[in-house]
């Protein structure tokens, strides 16, 4: 949810934290700060906003140990104070975190009854005043900062650094952190974007495991204070801060991106599909979770099970999944779906799942992730590296891969790869520009919407979920996805004259259904915006789509994606970094 970043040894420390803040700011941009020392003194400078927005760079600084924070507010507005790095009382120890601190209450209460003055309404900021209290009671700071560790719980991933000393402290439990080895300098981040261009070599700061990082690197166990053996390991290198091209947008690139995505999947090792496919199919009930829309992939793989591979599998928003963990056993797969790999409650599902010696497949778009190293097998979308906040690219590789998944258990691979090509190929005629000069008018006349409704049937339903997400969650208008023939069962008493209803009509079995739920709806006075191979007289506005009935939520949500750009733009928001939203939602 927030990203962290630290840096010590011969460099500018303060510039590569503010370069690194700006990789990381899709994880949260809610506000930023940097504390750096300098001379023998602890220096912070902090502000809400987007650093991206603001000139850093104006601070002047010369240092060679800086760290440095990129905020989602979890606990305390929006506000300077709030903003990390957090500081002791004497402002001689300052620290980032990313997680959330459970028993933070307790901690700060037993704090101030000590004399400790709090600044924040933050569950960070009991951490500094932490370590003050224990190197109080003369102990080392390693010493100070693992009984400070032992007494916090939740997730946190941390950095620490105090004005007379010339390392970084750093530790994790249950979020991200890693450490990149340089030639001079070490480099530290919850995200390994931020090595990009420095170094591919790095050191993972495994779940309950502090380190020592200056001229020498150091992993100790959090519990015990053992020291413990420093693992170094390779990350691709092809992990660059993607890059915008000649697109104003990443949202609008990653749309873009989608066509040549899907050849890609299409192009995927066989053995990999089959062999995976089998092991769905040899499962004793396959268990589907996820978040958002990685959650909305989820629920179409029931119905792509359902109808290609004849399978009953089961899907729980992760975060509802510990209603159900009786139902896990040890011939279980469990199959996590997530862009980042970092979501708390697909990684919080997954560890449940693992305690009960179920077996863990995780479908990612991100090769270094927590969730990858916590499954036991692992497929990697061809989507590259997603930028947006909004989940495009990800999203529609996602389905492919689980559309493959559920054709090639039941023996169906070569068909239903050639179905896949020709939905590459819709979904580029889509994007071609006299269509999206379509949907941008359509969003003109949109902009002003204050709700909006979607609905699909089949395959569609979780089309119409996806839909609804992809405009609220850039546009602020708001939007809710229903099952076709549910809307009539309640919300229709919110239909009146031109409220817009986007209606998904596949060339498939649900299509005569799905079109008397719209005239229900047009008989109401409401908008109706077609998405479909025909148009029909029920529409009031037409968005064509190829009929791919297979595939056609690929096909069907691609349009959708562009609408909500364009609603973004026509309405002067930051299509890449929605409102309080982060692109990794990594606390609970
Ligand atoms: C996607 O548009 C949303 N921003 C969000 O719902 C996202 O899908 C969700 O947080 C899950 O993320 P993940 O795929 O990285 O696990």
């Amino acid at each position: 949810m927030c990203g962290i970043v630290g840096f010590v040894g011969k460099g500018d420390a303060k510039k590569f934290v503010i370069e690194a803040l700006k990789k990381l700011e899709y994880r949260g941009y809610d506000s930023w700060g940097i504390s750096f020392v300098e001379g023998n003194n602890l220096r912070v400078f902090k502000e809400t906003g987007k650093i991206s927005e603001i000139f850093p760079e104006k601070i002047q600084a010369k240092t060679r140990l800086a760290i440095g924070h990129t905020r989602w507010a979890t606990h305390g507005g929006v506000t300077k104070l709030n903003a990390h790095p957090h500081t002791d009382c004497k402002q001689n120890i300052a620290v980032v975190h990313n997680g959330i601190i459970n028993n933070f209450e307790s901690l700060k209460t037993d704090l101030e009854k000590k004399g400790h003055k709090f600044i924040s309404e933050t569950d960070t900021e009991v951490i500094p005043h932490l370590v003050e209290e224990n190197l109080n009671k003369n102990n080392s700071l390693l010493e100070a900062f693992q009984i400070t560790l032992n007494k916090l719980q939740g997730d946190f991933a941390i950095c620490l650094i105090v004005s007379k000393e010339n390392k970084i402290y750093v530790a994790a439990s249950g979020c991200p952190l890693a450490i990149g080895i340089g030639k001079d300098a070490k480099y530290i981040s919850s995200d390994l974007l931020a090595f990009a261009g420095f170094t591919s070599e790095v050191v993972f700061v495994r779940d309950g495991t502090m380190a020592e990082v200056g001229e020498n690197l150091k992993i100790y166990d959090i519990k015990t204070g053992n020291e413990k053996k420093v693992v170094f390991q390779k990350i691709p290198t092809q992990i660059h801060q993607a890059e915008r091209g000649n697109f104003k947008h990443f949202l609008f690139k990653e749309i873009n991106e989608q066509p040549k995505t899907l050849e890609k999947i299409v192009a995927m090792d066989q053995k990999e599909i089959e062999t995976n496919a089998a092991l769905i199919r040899n499962s004793f009930g396959t268990f589907f979770t996820a978040c958002g829309t990685a959650y909305h992939a989820a629920l179409s793989a029931e119905y792509l099970f359902a109808r290609f591979a004849k399978m009953h599998v089961n899907t729980a928003i992760a975060s509802e999944f510990p209603a159900f963990e009786n139902f896990i056993t040890d011939k279980t797969l469990l199959f996590a779906i997530s862009q980042s790999g970092e979501t708390a409650d697909v990684i919080e599902a997954v560890k449940t799942a693992r305690a009960k010696k179920a077996k863990v497949f995780s479908l990612l778009n991100n090769p270094d992730s927590t969730l990858g190293r916590l499954s036991d097998v692992v497929m990697i979308t061809p989507a590259g590296r997603e930028i947006a906040v909004l989940s495009t690219k990800a999203f529609t590789s996602q389905l492919g891969i689980l559309y493959l998944l559920s054709c090639a258990t039941a023996g169906g691979l070569d068909k239903a790869k050639k179905n896949l090509k020709d939905a590459s190929k819709s979904v580029s005629e889509i994007l071609k520009s006299s269509n999206i000069d379509q949907i941008k008018k359509l969003a003109q006349k949109l902009k002003n919407s204050k709700n909006l409704f979607t609905i699909g049937r089949g395959f569609n339903f979780p089309t119409a979920l996806e839909a609804a997400l992809k405009i609220k969650e850039v546009s602020y208008i708001h939007a809710e996805g229903f099952a076709g023939g549910e809307l009539k069962h309640g919300t229709i008493a919110l239909i009146e004259k031109d409220v817009p209803c986007i209606v998904f009509a596949a060339n498939d079995e649900t299509k005569d259904a799905i079109l008397s739920n719209a005239q229900e709806i047009k008989a109401r006075g409401g908008y109706i915006i077609g998405v479909s191979p025909k148009n029909h007289p029920v529409f009031d506005y037409w968005l064509k789509v190829a009929d791919v009935s297979d595939l056609s939520p690929i096909v069907n949500i691609v349009p959708i994606q562009v609408l909500a750009y364009f609603l973004a733009l026509e309405k002067g928001l930051d299509p890449d970094k929605p409102r309080n939203l982060a692109k990794s939602v990594t606390v609970k």
